[in-house]
């Protein structure tokens, strides 16, 4: 039976079902009147959480950039240090972790053979950890300490989209949780957050709305051999992520990187023939952001000056940046640490559009698996 809801490809429909994950992955917990976060399924007691110096956190692939921008919420919310490792480097990595420290495992199947290894790592040096999964009872999620699950639904497209932006929410939510036990926010502050989070999945329906825009740029971009994603703090994983998207189902080349790092390098490569795709959105409300966003436009001027085509990602209002790159994609308004959660929406319904413009099978790519079982 044909269970792609009316869609030509799940890959799509997946993307079009994140504010439907999104709402099923918030709502049940957090409470407004309260300004409360509730994770009953974390399993790992407050005592111990308060006692907690750093949180490590192990994936694969695109879960290990939703680690990447899970850092950034859980430094920012709750005051705790910490790395982020592939699984698959993580045991040759010899980690000095141990008690006291909390290791954060994310895995849309719960089956990759890389951060199942992880995990017993962890756990044989003495770490507790936490499992993040898409899957009910799956392998590492069985063998967590704790575990919070995304309720995104099945996840059927090689490549991850739903399940990214509900794990992104599921590492907020556990930001704003430990932030919440150890004192680190004021019960305004939480409000305000759980406010924001309410809100994610109607501005994801908005950003949905975009969709013919990436479709467009599919159609003038298919034929282009090469990409340079750029992002800034936070919103480097998303580079990351948007260029992992593309060549793992167009099999285009793409590459990832800080936007600070291409004047040490890749900007030698950046001419006509090289299109960049930046995000570039700005939270008025942060300073750090607003700073960021500055240096921003000024790279791009620079990449203009280069002759490259920019294509960027940004904040809807933001008519200056709409007058200086070739092509704008426009987020709404969010806070910085939840912005990246919107800035994917573009950057996977681009990649799907590229590689069906290549009439290329866009949920079964050559070479790649849903869930590597094997190290
Ligand atoms: C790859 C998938 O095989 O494994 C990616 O194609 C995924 O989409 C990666 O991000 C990690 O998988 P999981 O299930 O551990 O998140």
């Amino acid at each position: 039976m044909d269970d792609k809801g009316g869609f030509p490809h799940y890959m799509i429909k997946e993307i079009f079902e994140q504010p439907r994950g999104l709402r099923e992955t918030i709502a049940p917990r957090v409470s407004l009147e309260d300004s409360a976060v509730r994770l009953d399924d974390v399993r790992i007691s407050a005592e111990e959480l308060r006692g907690l110096r750093r949180i490590n956190i192990v994936a694969s692939g695109t879960s290990r950039h939703a680690g990447m921008a899970g850092q950034f919420m859980i430094q920012e919310l709750a005051n705790l240090p910490g790395d982020v490792d592939y699984a698959s480097e993580f045991e040759y990595r010899n980690p000095l972790i141990g008690p006291g420290e909390l290791t954060i495992v994310i895995t849309q199947s719960g089956e990759t053979a890389d951060t199942t290894a992880a995990q017993r790592e962890a756990q044989a040096k003495g770490s507790r950890t936490v499992a993040i999964s898409n899957v009910l009872d799956s392998t590492i999620a069985r063998e967590a300490d704790g575990v919070l699950y995304t309720h995104a639904g099945p996840e059927i497209s090689i490549a991850s989209t739903k399940a990214f932006t509900a794990q992104m929410a599921v590492l907020f939510l556990f930001a704003l949780y430990l932030g919440q036990v150890r004192g680190k926010l004021t019960r305004e502050q939480r409000r305000q957050y759980i406010r924001e989070l309410l809100d994610l999945p109607e501005k994801v329906e908005a950003v949905l709305k975009s969709a013919p825009d990436c479709e467009h740029l599919a159609d003038r971009y298919y034929k282009v051999p090469d990409f340079l994603f750029l992002g800034r703090a936070i919103h480097y994983p998303i580079a990351m992520d948007g260029a992992l998207k593309l060549k793992e189902v167009s099999y285009i080349h793409a590459e990832g990187y800080p936007t600070g790092e291409t004047k040490h390098g890749p900007n030698a490569l950046i001419d006509e023939n090289l299109p960049v795709v930046i995000i570039a959105t700005c939270d008025r409300n942060n300073p750090g952001s607003v700073l960021r966003y500055e240096k921003s436009v000024a790279n791009i001027k620079g990449f203009k000056q280069q002759s490259a085509r920019v294509i960027a990602i940004a904040t809807e209002g933001d008519r200056e940046m709409a007058g200086l790159a070739d092509h704008t994609v426009f987020v709404p308004r969010a806070p910085e640490l939840l912005s990246p959660i919107l800035e994917i929406v573009p950057l996977q319904l681009f990649a799907y559009y590229m590689t069906v413009r290549k009439g290329l099978d866009v949920d079964r790519p050559r070479n790649l698996v849903k869930s590597v079982t094997l190290e």
